[in-house]
């Protein structure tokens, strides 16, 4: 876009996304997989909440995007104040563990703790994270496919942080 006297102005965006999901299902892996491209496998477990931020730009000069990343804590205790964390945000992404089956559950509550608390005004996106552990897989790609049907026909992605498969295409 120019301006009056011929100059390019920039228009700028701001995205605010937060990650919902049981601990050490990789809500922390995801976010620094997105935004520095690295992984780690030494677990550090979240308290309270962390925040990152990334610029992107989705196309050849198209619109500076600021997007925020929210990153909460997965313990059990932490679910009933998590809502507060996430009033502010576009958007949830609801992440489980493909190897456990029990983060699958998880990730149900916590989807229902956010339509129970803000109806459908909270666009959720629902992740199945890695998938690079195929062979421990307990929770089939249908399952998550359907879940995400059930949630009101939600996207849902499977990805891995330690390969990246997928990341990148979730966040977009
Ligand atoms: P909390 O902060 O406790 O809620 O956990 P979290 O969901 O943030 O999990 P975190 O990202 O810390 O990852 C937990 C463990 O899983 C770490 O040891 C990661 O290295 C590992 N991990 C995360 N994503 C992947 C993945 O895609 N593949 C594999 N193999 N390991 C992963
Ligand atoms: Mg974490």
């Amino acid at each position: 876009m120019k301006n009056e006297k011929g100059n390019t102005i920039e228009k700028s965006f701001e995205i605010r996304l937060a990650t919902l999901g049981d601990s050490t299902v990789g809500k922390t892996s995801l976010i620094t997989r997105y935004v520095e491209n690295t992984f780690t496998f030494s677990y550090v477990q979240t308290m309270g909440f962390d925040s990152k931020m990334k610029k992107i730009k989705l196309k050849e000069g198209g619109d500076n995007i600021k997007v925020f990343l929210k990153d909460t804590a997965g313990q059990e205790r932490f679910r009933s104040i998590a809502p507060n964390y996430i009033r502010k945000e576009d958007g949830i992404l609801l992440v489980y563990d493909i190897t456990e089956e029990q983060t699958f559950e998880g990730v149900k509550l916590w989807a229902k703790n956010i339509k129970d608390i803000f109806d459908d005004s909270k666009p959720m996106l629902l992740i199945g994270n890695k998938i690079d552990l195929n062979f421990k897989r307990k929770v089939k790609t249908e399952y998550g496919a359907n879940l995400a049907e059930t949630l009101g026909g939600i996207k849902f992605y499977e990805t891995s942080c330690k390969t990246g498969e997928g990341v990148e295409k979730c966040f977009n």
